[in-house]
């Protein structure tokens, strides 16, 4: 069952398709179609005052990333929401199985969320069991029902895709590295480094144990080079490309200086809540994901800011790529852009 991947951010919407055969260790995963497709701006962030056009704009880029990308056998959709319309957080309860799990969180997880229970979505994940004091921690997502009946809505309005999965974007980056490091035990932060939000994934002995969402994201380098150089919308991100020369390097060059010193902070912010419970944890790596991993220099930077190696993660790096069919540059180029669509596209319960 051929299923596309779409993240539809605030900037983009991605998709990607695989090709997924085998199981286990004759697992083989092939890409078979990605495509990029920018939003109309603003109009993401708008779903509470204006759910018709988000929908709309939704439905739209994913039809046109079907034919466009030439995505068409995949028949299916898996999406992701992010944002304050979810609420992801990690809980201590009585131990359960993972079956009797969900019966139990809408107990538990009443107190956790500021809607009526029955007005949301709730899911979770076993993180880890204390058998001794019957106690495990779990990591509740829970979703407005309204906010995932968009995206449902929004699936069905293309009329050639049917809803699949509805998942998280943090987790669909998790997904997409666990796919592409199964084994490992290393403590990491994935960043998913997008227009609007920035996510911070920390993974501890191998599984998410937290998840911070930061108002922080690359528009913001195109809103300070707009003002700064008092130039247009379309200018400024032109500039922020490197398509335009900007009028002063100097000046824009410290524009993304400060921008990367708050996402810098945001991941200060981040460890020292992780701490609070975990004193001793510290990262052995950092991921860099979404469209500002792709600003020149950045991992460097955070290099330099954090002791820590920083690296780009290019989820297309791990998979049979024909090349008659995909340039590797351009691949090499947008794979951090495309990584929560390709966790979107790679199904956890197909590849173990
Ligand atoms: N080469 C590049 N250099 C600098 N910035 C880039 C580059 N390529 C993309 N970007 C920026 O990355 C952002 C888009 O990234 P991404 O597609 O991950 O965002 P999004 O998922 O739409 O946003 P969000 O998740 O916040 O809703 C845009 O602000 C874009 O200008
Ligand atoms: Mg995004």
């Amino acid at each position: 069952m051929p299923v596309i991947g779409f993240d539809i951010g605030t900037y983009a919407a991605k998709a990607v398709l695989l090709s997924i055969k085998g199981k286990g260790r004759n697992l083989s995963v092939a890409l078979d179609g990605l495509g990029l497709a920018q939003m109309p701006l603003g109009i993401m962030g708008q779903w509470e005052e204006q759910p018709i056009p988000a929908r709309r704009a939704m439905s739209v880029a994913m039809a046109s990333l079907v034919k466009l990308a030439k995505l068409r056998h995949g028949r299916f959709a898996a999406l992701s929401l992010s944002g304050d319309t979810m609420i992801i957080k990690k809980i201590s309860m009585p131990t359960t199985t993972q079956k009797e799990l969900r019966a139990t969180l809408a107990l538990e997880a009443e107190q956790y969320i500021p809607y009526p229970i029955n007005e949301v979505i709730i899911d979770g994940h076993i993180l880890a069991t204390d058998e001794q004091r019957g106690q495990m921690s779990v990591l509740l997502v829970a979703a407005r029902k309204e906010v995932v009946n968009n995206y449902i809505q929004a699936v069905n309005m293309t009329k050639i895709l049917k809803p699949n999965v509805i998942d998280v974007d943090s987790l669909a980056l998790f997904n997409a590295y666990d796919f592409a490091h199964p084994d490992s035990r290393e403590n990491v932060i994935l960043m998913d480094l997008g227009a609007s939000l920035t996510h911070i994934t920390v993974i501890q002995d191998g599984q998410p144990s937290s998840i911070k969402e930061e108002n922080v994201g690359c528009q913001r380098i195109t809103d300070d080079i707009e003002d700064a150089f008092g130039v247009s919308q379309e200018e400024a991100e032109a500039i922020k490309l490197g398509a335009q020369a900007a009028p002063n390097p100097t000046e824009a060059a410290a524009i993304v200086e400060r921008v990367a010193s708050n996402w810098v902070a945001a991941i200060d912010r981040a460890l020292e809540t992780v701490r609070v419970e975990n004193p001793d944890y510290s990262p052995a790596r950092y991921y860099l994901a979404g469209g500002g991993a792709l600003i020149k220099g950045l991992a460097e930077n955070f290099t330099n800011s954090l002791g820590v190696p920083v690296e780009v993660f290019n989820p297309f790096r791990y998979l049979k790529i024909n090349p008659k069919k995909f340039d590797q540059a351009y691949l090499d180029y947008i794979g951090p852009q495309m990584a929560v669509s390709f966790g979107l596209a790679i199904r956890k319960e197909e590849v173990r």
